[in-house]
């Protein structure tokens, strides 16, 4: 693919015509869509589920859907979002063993979602080190850097993150996305690409612009 890849993120849109607006950010130059699920518990936010997933899918076939989970569970979901049409599945790194007491173990969680034909992803908050992720590495078609606390779209980028970005950019295999969300815009993204980041996800910047395809090609670089 042309790289870097930016990802609208469907929670900036209009929930009353989510796909329609999904369908103009892609048309504006957006590569795939950012979905982000919380269930009220690993974040105080609800947001969407599999119901949101199926109805993009539906009205979007071709598009690809990035499915960002902020959720304590995720293992309940593997089987419901890949019949809603995931096509990658990104976990936090927060809700695995040994860091959370019964948590999932990452190593199981990444089978079974390649075994169900999604791009496995695992992510890390601000304050969580590279080791969290680094056993899983080579199983991980993405790894995502959250440059806000997750819960909600904008907020302010938070710079100190990129020092993980640049040393998880020397461990990835050069076929495996690095993914930074939160924060992001045309003014945010150099920092971002310049660390390695090859995956921009943009929500309240692309969707509040009144110019989307001029807010891409900025976050892009092109
Ligand atoms: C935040 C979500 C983000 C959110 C980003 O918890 O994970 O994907 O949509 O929104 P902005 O781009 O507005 O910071
Ligand atoms: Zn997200």
């Amino acid at each position: 693919p042309r790289l870097p890849l930016v990802a609208p993120s469907v929670l900036a849109a209009d929930f009353g015509r989510a796909a329609g607006d999904a369908a103009d950010a892609l048309a504006a130059g957006g590569d795939l869509l950012h979905v982000d699920v919380m269930d009220g518990h690993f974040v105080p936010n609800l947001s969407m589920g599999g119901g949101m997933i199926a109805g993009l899918r539906k009205h979007l076939p071709d598009a690809f859907l990035d499915v960002h989970l902020m959720v304590e569970r995720p293992h309940d979901y593997v089987g419901a979002f890949a019949e809603a049409g995931a096509n990658s599945f990104s976990f936090h790194a927060e809700v695995c063993r040994p860091h959370r007491v019964h948590g999932v173990d990452a190593g199981d969680l990444i089978a079974s979602i390649r075994d169900a034909g999604m791009t496995p992803g695992m992510v890390i908050n601000p304050p969580t080190p590279v080791s969290w992720v680094a056993p899983y590495l080579d199983g991980l078609g993405l790894v995502l850097v959250m440059s806000v606390f997750p819960g909600a779209g904008g907020q302010s980028f938070m710079p100190e993150v990129l020092t993980k970005c640049r040393e998880l950019r020397t461990r990835l295999r050069p076929t495996t996305r690095l993914q930074i969300d939160g924060g992001i815009g045309p003014g945010t993204a150099s920092a971002a690409r310049d660390a390695g980041v090859d995956l921009l996800v943009a929500g309240s910047a692309v969707f509040g612009a009144a110019d989307r395809a001029a807010t891409i090609a900025g976050i892009r670089g092109a």
